[in-house]
């Protein structure tokens, strides 16, 4: 990280700032077949990643791309369909871009969402999992550079990552609506390749209960600058493993289609109350 980086920021920032009317105060960051929740934005103005200055170029055909700024709930929203991922072979500093810009457009909470594997083995797919906290097995981390102190400290404190009232809000809203909502320990690898039996085995034994390819660096970012985090992730298979069948992508869109509508009321309900 360098002093460019806030010069980039700023005029990723600015070409934004001159297309959008509204002033984000929550940024959320939309998973693997999550995307649809980017639909209920109000009075939405779209800008393609493509367009953004310093934002990476996208070499992957079929995915979303596109920030959509808007209100949802009535509270004015960024929200990223389609994120970068280190497996696609993004640097770290470029995975996590569009959160340092969302912080500059004045975002002060950031909602991310992933599809990911359960771990525990009574958890089915299907089922929505608060993040509680990470562990970062991708083995490489986001702030290694030099460090502008202006976007924030040297060494950040991660003991609290995943806001705990964020968490408490996200447990009375799913009470609310007569939804079971889990909580747990996300992993972060790289992938792409989906992890074997043993290394879930071995997750397991380390205090993981969800695995997936995004998420942490993005976290770490987001913790670096100040912004406060809520993590939820979508179970969208049991991991290989428990059961005794293949895993595969289309799987994991088939399932986030199938929950779509219970997290989009649970996000949109949550959003409401970050006023
Ligand atoms: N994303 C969705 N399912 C996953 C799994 N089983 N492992 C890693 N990433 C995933």
């Amino acid at each position: 990280m360098s002093i460019e980086l806030a010069k980039q920021m700023e005029e990723a920032r600015s070409y934004i700032a001159s297309k959008i009317q509204i002033a984000p105060k929550v940024g959320l960051i939309l998973g693997s077949g999550l995307g649809v929740l980017a639909d209920e934005v109000e009075d939405a103005v779209e800008i393609p990643y493509s367009e953004i200055p310093h934002f990476p170029v996208s070499t992957v055909e079929g995915h979303a791309s596109t920030f959509v700024f808007g209100k949802l709930s009535g509270t004015p929203v960024a929200v990223m369909k389609g994120r970068f991922h280190y497996y696609e072979g993004y640097t770290l500093s470029q995975v996590t871009f569009p959160v340092r810009v969302m912080k500059a457009l004045g975002i002060e909470t950031i909602v991310v969402t992933n599809a990911a594997g359960g771990i525990v083995p009574e958890w089915e797919a299907g089922d929505l999992m608060v993040i509680r906290d990470h562990l970062n097995l991708m083995f490489r981390n986001p702030l290694i550079g030099p460090n502008d102190d202006r976007l924030g400290p040297r060494f950040p404190d991660m003991s609290n990552a995943y806001a705990p009232e964020l968490r408490t809000l996200a447990h009375e809203v799913a009470r609310e609506q007569g939804l079971e909502l889990r909580e747990g320990v996300y992993v972060g690898l790289t992938g792409p390749s989906y992890e074997t039996p043993a290394e879930i085995r071995m997750l397991r034994l380390l205090g993981g209960d969800a695995v997936g390819m995004s998420t942490v660096p993005e976290v770490i970012v987001a913790n670096h600058m100040g912004i406060r985090v809520l993590g939820i992730s979508c179970i969208a298979n049991k991991a290989a493993g428990i059961l005794d069948t293949p895993l595969s992508h289309d799987e994991v869109i088939e399932i986030t289609k199938r929950i779509r509508s219970q997290f989009v009321a649970l996000v949109r309900e949550i959003v409401s109350r970050l006023k």
